[in-house]
């Protein structure tokens, strides 16, 4: 296999988190930030995917599985043609964050990490007040687990740091390993 010069490679920026931990919205700062430093970017997002290519899958582990492989194969072969792909679904458990990892190989896994009572304060969609008073089973953090990453090459604590900073730390940790230029 010949190795790519940096400008050619693409690569899976993977952000996992809470639902209202600020993926989506870390995810649309990116992607003009990235398109500006002249890559082709594509957003993987939780919510469009699960309308389109994850469309009738619920919210069991199972189904969980199948969505972030789905995520991720899709971004294998995006990135594999040079693509700086963004994904940002929740991607609750470790091992199919794993086979993503592994599948995709050119993988910069972002936690975005806000605790939950942060992201229930936010509540942006209303749904957290609902997962509380018991309307809606296995609702991540509320009655189904989330399993954070144990080693991710970044953590985002967006309660306690601005977006934009967060976007740079994140460009900072793509020019490191070489996919943005120094
Ligand atoms: S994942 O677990 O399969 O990665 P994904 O990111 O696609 O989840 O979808 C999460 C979004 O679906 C949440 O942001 C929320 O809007 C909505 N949602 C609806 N039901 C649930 C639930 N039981 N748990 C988590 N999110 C849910």
């Amino acid at each position: 296999m010949t190795v790519k010069p940096p400008t050619e490679r693409g690569v899976a920026i993977w952000f996992t988190g809470l639902s209202g931990a600020g993926k989506s919205t870390l995810a649309e700062a990116l992607a003009p930030r990235l398109r500006a430093l002249g890559r082709r970017v594509e957003v993987l997002d939780g919510d469009a995917v699960r309308t389109h290519l994850s469309k009738g899958l619920g919210f069991s582990r199972e189904d969980r599985d199948i969505n972030v492989r789905r995520i991720g194969y899709v971004a294998h072969l995006l990135a594999r043609n040079g693509v700086f792909v963004i994904t940002a679904a929740i991607s609750p458990y470790r091992d199919a964050r794993q086979w993503c990892r592994e599948t995709i190989r050119d993988f910069v896994e972002v936690y975005v990490d806000a605790p939950l009572e942060v992201c229930a304060a936010r509540d942006v969609k209303g749904l957290y007040k609902r997962a509380f008073a018991g309307e809606i089973p296995m609702f991540t953090g509320v009655n189904d687990p989330y399993e954070p990453p144990v080693a991710p090459e970044l953590t985002l604590s967006t309660h306690a740091e601005p977006l934009e900073a967060c976007v740079e730390r994140v460009i900072d940790a793509l020019r490191a390993r070489g996919y943005l230029p120094a």
